[in-house]
């Protein structure tokens, strides 16, 4: 029941963001911090790199990014014969334009194939960690992390792990 609330509320951001669209997406550089988290000027959530090593949600968007979307989207969001490459799409796409693709899917037909985005809306490991995955692939497009597992990063903030467990339903 709970990851089912967590995906309504994921479902409400994108309906809230929608009229975002079209907008020129924003500058990926890091303006602001809490809670270990970093946001952009539009305070849209973001990367931070600092002597090499990456905020908590880089990295777990690394994990998240290699367990759900590489087998279409290819390793390190370079993309493959089937999917977009996701750390280039990051660059167009505004941050509302990708919540709603990952969490609606989207079909491309065309008379030789038919590519599928699956929607993910309701699958809590994908919908508990979209921010994560976004920062990630922002880090991929702007080059600041390369493709490898980001070697060190920051311990896990207490407000990842509290809005984790809230997310995915865990019982304190
Ligand atoms: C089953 C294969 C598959 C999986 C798994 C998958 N995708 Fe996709 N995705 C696609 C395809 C195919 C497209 C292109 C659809 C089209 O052409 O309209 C796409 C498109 C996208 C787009 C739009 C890209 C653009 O440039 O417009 C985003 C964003 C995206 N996927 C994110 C993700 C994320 C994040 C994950 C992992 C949580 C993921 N996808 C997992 C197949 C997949």
């Amino acid at each position: 029941m709970r990851a089912i609330l967590c995906v309504a509320a994921f479902a409400a951001v994108v309906t809230f963001v929608h009229p975002v669209f079209a907008e020129a997406p924003p500058d990926p550089a890091a303006v602001k911090e809490e809670d270990g988290k970093y946001f952009d000027k539009e305070d849209n959530p973001t990367f931070k790199v600092t002597n090499g090593s990456t905020d908590w949600y880089t990295y777990s968007g690394y994990r998240r990014y290699h367990s759900e979307c590489h087998v279409c989207h290819g390793p390190d969001g370079e993309g493959s014969s089937y999917a977009p490459a996701l750390k280039e799409s990051v660059k167009t796409l505004s941050y509302g334009e990708f919540l709603e693709v990952v969490a609606s899917g989207r079909k491309n037909v065309n008379t030789s194939h038919t590519n599928v985005m699956p929607a993910f809306g309701d699958n809590p490991n994908v919908a508990c960690y979209i921010d994560d995955l976004y920062v990630y692939l922002r880090a991929r497009g702007a080059d600041a992390v390369g493709r490898v597992r980001p070697a060190k990063h920051d311990d896990k903030p207490p407000a990842a792990q509290q809005a984790e467990d809230s997310c995915m339903g865990v019982k304190k």
